[in-house]
């Protein structure tokens, strides 16, 4: 039996303008894992098991757009082995799904992850590797992803990155002091794919407006980075509460984001904004030792539907 993990993910800065060339930065949640188990079976067959949302399939009957499914069969071609047999995979996650934590690509990646160790693969444990490979199977959730998500879940470090041709810019950067931020969770599910999309029809409606807004979270994320390394939280949060300006202006956050986020403002956080996809999913709040509990309270009694700390050091 193998088992393998990969964490789920915040955006600190930088979503939807990291779709079109923007520099955005992201950081694992590592408390918050998908697993996955690979174990050896008598039947012949691949059985993809995911209890928590009650499907079991054969890979010979899933269809080519069933990401568990094509992972499967991406790692073959990778690995460069005729086929897989005898295997029984299953997935778990404590990440909220459709929540803008990165619950897919932490699923794809610990596949990955598990198939690798378990036909002795190692290469494909690489963090660049696994990124690509995590990055084939984003594109059936995504449509267009930066390539934010399965790089953050595979290098598992925060990140500074920008979307470019032929290769993406990585960057993992120091943090001066450590930051503690909570994660607030609005129990609506947010689809990336339809918001990106709206988004681009928007950019493309109005592009010398989208493109101004886009360049203003650039320019937020480039400042973050420096903010982050000298440790200044005072700063960073005024930041994130610009980015989140910039988000409502896109039309990406939502009446349950905003009373968040204003929530944890008044209750003291440094700074607060929606994280990922937007319109539901998650929002996360820059907190001290002296303002967690009281954020933490006034998240909750705001409407969120689950509240998770996490420090990036
Ligand atoms: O909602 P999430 O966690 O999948 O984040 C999406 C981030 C976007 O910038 C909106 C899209 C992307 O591909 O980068």
């Amino acid at each position: 039996m193998t088992i393998a993990t990969a964490p789920g993910k915040i955006i600190l800065f930088g979503e939807h303008a990291v779709v079109y060339g923007r520099p955005a930065i992201a950081a694992p949640v590592s408390q918050l894992r998908a697993t996955a188990v690979i174990e050896n079976s008598k039947t012949r067959d691949v059985q993809l098991i995911a209890p928590q949302i009650q499907r079991r399939r054969s890979l010979h009957n899933a269809p080519d757009s069933d990401p568990f499914a094509m992972t499967v069969r991406l790692f073959v071609e990778a690995a460069q082995i005729p086929f897989v047999t005898n295997l029984n995979i299953t997935i778990q996650s404590d990440i909220p799904i459709a929540g803008g934590m990165g619950s897919g690509a932490a699923i794809t990646a610990a596949m990955f992850r598990g198939l690798a160790h378990h036909y002795n693969k190692l290469d494909i444990l690489e963090p660049a590797r696994l990124s690509e490979l995590t990055y084939e199977v984003e594109k059936i959730h995504h449509g267009t992803p930066s390539g934010i998500d399965n790089t953050v879940v595979s290098y598992e470090q925060p990140l500074f990155f920008v979307k470019a041709s032929p290769q993406n810019q990585i960057e993992p950067f120091t943090v001066g002091k450590p930051l503690k931020f909570l994660i607030g969770i609005t129990g609506i599910r947010s689809q990336t794919k339809l918001v990106v999309s709206d988004v681009r029809r928007q950019w493309e409606a109005d592009k010398k407006r989208f493109d101004l807004i886009f360049d203003g979270c650039g320019q937020i994320a480039t400042a973050a980075r420096q903010l982050i390394q000298l440790g200044d939280a005072l700063q960073l949060g005024q930041l994130m509460n610009q980015n989140q300006e910039l988000l409502e202006e896109m039309t990406v956050s939502s009446k349950e984001l905003n009373s968040l986020t204003q929530a944890a403002t008044q209750a003291g956080a440094l700074g607060a904004k929606l994280s990922g996809a937007g319109r539901g999913g998650n929002m996360i709040a820059l907190v001290t030792d002296e303002s967690e509990t009281a954020v933490h309270q006034a998240l909750l009694q705001a409407g969120a539907t689950a509240v998770y700390a996490t420090t990036l050091s």
